[in-house]
């Protein structure tokens, strides 16, 4: 079988370059080594997290809000079976959704462990034992990522476990050990503390979600510990051990040295994701790995074979799944011959928690440190009347400006629906918006947007008007 494309892994860096491809009308064809499509994304990760951080939500309201807002319900438990099995079905729902994608698209798909034979020729070792070859002209390496999990954590996915098996709990833990403030330790450690689990989460750096603006991190943890998650930051862990029960992690303050013990029933190690190319044959083609593990690519994401290209987690940069998507759309366009562009200080981040945390651009402590003159504006969720009749009043916008030219250079946001509201920022600063811009702009009333409106104008002049 010869194709002009065979894209090697299915998820949203993958599939996405796969469907773009065909759109161009390049016959296509993609490998996937699972039985279903959609990546880490779809099966382990964005999704399926998504799912239990709405469930898990519903439940803390209904135990915590509900009777403020006189809504009197008797007797909530949480059925973690059912949550589980509606996670499933979430999953399984957006992994047709790619089964249909392929086939709208007339690609190719193999089921089966991708590697690279030469240049324009990969085997695909099927589940049953058999081997298929496809023959290529260009290929596209998306084979994401895995979880980090260094050997003296004795990771056993039983009781030390990662994301994808945190996932995946049927009953709800007494307590639980996060290693990393990250996203997927307060994601997933709000989900289990919102369901009634203790939760202790040991961070190395001296802040939560330490890439992003020191404010985020401060509102953030401070609505955290509201949850009831502990923090133990600055503190190294030196010791994982698990037995058939549970855990006993042990960790080190790096500044007195003094030494704690935590005991859980899980452990969850979420220290960061590695790339994932285990037996992708890259040494029967010639391309090169960074210290990272990471495939190198130049500026059109061409590895240093002419022709083979990588995108996504595999690949330096964020490990998200839109910048994978985004990776995958200029891939397929660079091969159709096209001049794609990715504006990386663009991609945003967003944490899902609750509050949501949402940025993009760059951080106060980035501009300082690069000595760009600025100027901050911020703006409380609590001043706004759409947060105190949702009772989502934590959390802020903090717009930062350039000092002369007034361009937005970086959003920053906490608050209920950030994620959602953290893309008008984005066209902003596409099209090289400036605050004022932003601050002249309608924004509805009573919405949450208008928090980014107010940070706008408390930047232009401290304008601000509802503080
Ligand atoms: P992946 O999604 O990892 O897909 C790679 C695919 O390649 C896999 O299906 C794998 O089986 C396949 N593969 C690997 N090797 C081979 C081979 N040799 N042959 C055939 N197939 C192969 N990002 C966000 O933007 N938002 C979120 O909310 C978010 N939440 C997350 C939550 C969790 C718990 C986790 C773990 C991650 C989350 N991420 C999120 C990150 C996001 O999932 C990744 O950035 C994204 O999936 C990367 O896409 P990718 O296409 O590069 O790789
Ligand atoms: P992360 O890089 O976000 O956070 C890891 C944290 O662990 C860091 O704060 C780091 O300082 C800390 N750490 C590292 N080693 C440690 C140690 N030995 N002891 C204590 N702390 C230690 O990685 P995470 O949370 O595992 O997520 C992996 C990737 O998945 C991220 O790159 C993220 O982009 C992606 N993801 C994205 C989500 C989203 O967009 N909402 C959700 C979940 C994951």
């Amino acid at each position: 079988m010869k194709f002009d494309v065979t894209v090697i892994g299915s998820g949203p860096g993958g599939y996405v370059a796969a469907i773009r491809c065909a759109q161009l009308g390049l016959k296509t064809a993609i490998i996937e080594r699972y039985s279903t499509l959609g990546g880490t994304c779809l099966n382990v990760g964005c999704i399926p997290s998504k799912a239990l951080l709405d469930s898990s939500e519903h439940y803390h309201n209904a135990t915590h809000t509900f009777e403020t807002h006189g809504i009197d319900v008797k007797d909530v438990k949480v059925n973690m079976k059912q949550m589980i099995q509606r996670k499933n079905d979430v999953v399984s729902q957006t992994c047709s959704g790619i089964d249909f994608l392929m086939k709208k698209n007339k690609i190719t798909v193999f089921h089966g462990h991708g590697s690279f034979v030469n240049k324009n020729t990969i085997s695909v070792a099927k589940d049953d034992g058999t081997t298929e070859t496809v023959e290529t002209d260009k290929t596209i390496i998306a084979t994401g990522s895995k979880p980090i999990t260094p050997a003296a954590f004795n990771y056993d996915k039983k009781r030390v476990i990662t994301s994808t098996e945190a996932l995946n709990i049927t009953k709800v833990p007494k307590r639980m050990v996060v290693i990393g403030a990250g996203v997927i330790g307060l994601e997933l450690g709000s989900v289990y503390a919102r369901l009634g689990t203790e939760v202790e989460v040991v961070e190395f750096m001296d802040r939560a979600i330490a890439s992003m603006d020191k404010d985020c991190s401060k509102e953030l943890t401070r609505a955290l510990k509201k949850t009831g998650i502990k923090f133990h930051l600055g503190h190294a862990v030196t010791e994982v051990k698990g037995t058939t029960r549970g855990v006993t992690v042990k960790a080190k303050s790096k500044k007195t040295e003094e030494e704690i013990t935590l005991k859980a029933d899980y452990c969850l190690i979420a220290i960061g994701r590695r790339a994932y190319t285990d037996n992708l044959g890259l040494e029967n083609v010639g391309i090169d790995k960074d210290d990272r593990g990471r495939v190198v690519v130049d500026g059109h994401l061409q590895t240093k074979v002419p022709g083979i290209y990588a995108i996504g987690d595999v690949i330096k940069g964020a490990m998200l799944a839109h910048k994978a998507e985004e990776e995958g759309t200029l891939v397929a366009e660079v091969i159709a011959g096209q001049q794609p562009h990715i504006d990386y200080n663009l991609i945003p981040g967003v944490v899902y928690t609750w509050p949501e945390v949402a940025a993009v651009g760059k951080t106060e402590e980035q501009l300082k440190e690069a000595g760009v003159p600025y100027k901050v504006g911020k703006f409380p969720m609590k001043a706004l009347g759409r947060a105190r009749a949702s009772m989502d009043t934590q959390g802020m916008v903090k717009m930062l400006a350039h000092k002369e030219t007034d361009e937005v250079l970086g959003v920053h946001m906490v608050g209920p629906r950030v994620a959602d509201m953290i893309a008008e920022a984005v066209a902003v600063m596409e099209f090289r918006g400036s605050a004022e811009d932003v601050a002249r702009m309608s924004h509805a009333h009573p919405t949450y947007t208008e928090a980014t409106r107010e940070a706008a104008l408390a930047a232009t002049e401290n304008r601000a008007i509802h503080i």
